[in-house]
């Protein structure tokens, strides 16, 4: 009796060490938990760009990589975007990508991001530079808004060089308006600036009739024209917006008023989201300016792999900048293919 309860036991002990075994020759795969907050869930540019990480996070999954992600809309409030970061490290996230709400003020989110040891990616909005040195494990992937506003002026600057009419009143000056984004975010005075900065160095003599913030929404920005074309009618023949949405809203609130082509101006975005590529396509938009937000999703998601699986010890650069492009509608057809292609599976 007893040598048989000893025989099975050594079986067991045979089994259990043989799947112990059979374990070690197959790792467990590396468990990626992203968690992602950003400011506002109708933001058409986020929107996409958020798409697309998924999609790119996707294509990365394999035997080896276990990734899963959970996202959050801060709906314009701080305080949602706080709890959201408690819940998420809560929900076992082990590095987060942020888009504040409130670029100056995102210490309670990098305390509690310390307190249990889980890196944080900003993107897009971006903390001032002291906040980022409150901690190592903090990044920022985002773009150059100073080139964002000259390449606008330079396509602004082309777009009047070739076509005389645009100067619709023949007085050697461009009448323009600006529809800017909200206050205190790194792209909007810097885009506004240097956009007009580019048209003024090139020789284009500029009156500035007036400006909205519309803080980068398609609604507010054609109410807002609609104010600006009440008090102006047919002088405004340039129309900078800070985005695509601003600019498309303008061209709303034109042909809201019914208005015809030759009293209406030109309008030049910035994003080249895919509204924005098609309304550069059908020359609603004159041009734009691609803000390259596959490249940013690609550089977050390589991002958050590498510092969950070397421990941030790879990376020494906090900082990830992609460049901006132009866009006409030359390149608008080719760009809204490549954007399709790279949101097919694998
Ligand atoms: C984009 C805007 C967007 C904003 C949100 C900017 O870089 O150009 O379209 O609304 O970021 O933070
Ligand atoms: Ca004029």
């Amino acid at each position: 009796m007893r040598s048989k309860r000893k025989k099975v036991a050594v079986i067991l002990f045979g089994v259990l060490f043989l799947c112990a075994c059979g374990k070690q020759h197959q790792p467990s795969a590396e468990k990626i938990h992203i968690g992602v907050t950003y400011y506002n869930q109708g933001d058409t540019f986020l929107n996409q760009l958020i798409s697309s990480f998924g999609n790119q996070l996707e294509k990365m999954k394999s035997d080896k990589l276990d990734i899963t992600m959970t996202i959050r809309g801060a709906s314009s409030s701080q305080r949602i975007q706080d709890d959201q970061v408690k819940e998420l490290i809560d929900a076992g996230c082990n590095v987060l990508c942020v888009n504040l709400v409130d670029r100056t003020d995102p210490s309670e989110i990098i305390d509690l991001a310390r307190e249990h040891d889980v890196p944080i990616i900003f993107f897009n909005r971006e903390p001032v530079a002291e906040d980022m040195l409150q901690w190592e494990k903090l990044y920022y992937v985002g773009a150059d808004a100073e080139q964002s506003g000259m390449l606008q002026g330079e396509l602004a600057v082309d777009a009047i060089l070739e076509n005389p009419r645009i100067d619709r009143n023949r007085d050697g000056k461009i009448q323009f308006v600006v529809l800017e984004g909200e206050p205190g975010h790194q792209d909007a005075i810097i885009r506004t600036e240097n956009a007009v900065d580019t048209l003024k160095s090139n020789g284009i003599e500029l009156e500035k009739l007036s400006y909205r913030i519309a803080n980068w929404n398609r609604a507010q920005a054609q109410s807002r024209m609609m104010q600006m074309i009440s008090q102006y009618q047919n002088k405004i023949e340039l129309v900078l917006a800070n985005n695509d949405d601003m600019a498309l809203g303008a061209v709303d609130a034109y042909q809201k008023l019914n208005y015809t082509e030759t009293d209406i101006p030109v309008f030049f975005g910035i994003d080249g989201t895919d509204v924005g590529l098609e309304a550069v396509l059908d020359k609603r938009l004159a041009g734009t300016v691609y803000n390259d937000k596959e490249n940013q999703a690609a550089a977050m998601a390589e991002l958050a792999v590498d510092i969950v699986s070397k421990n941030g010890k790879a990376r020494k650069d906090k900082y990830i900048y992609l460049p901006y492009f132009k866009v006409t509608d030359d390149n608008a057809a080719s760009i809204l293919k490549k954007v399709e292609m790279s949101g097919k599976k694998k």
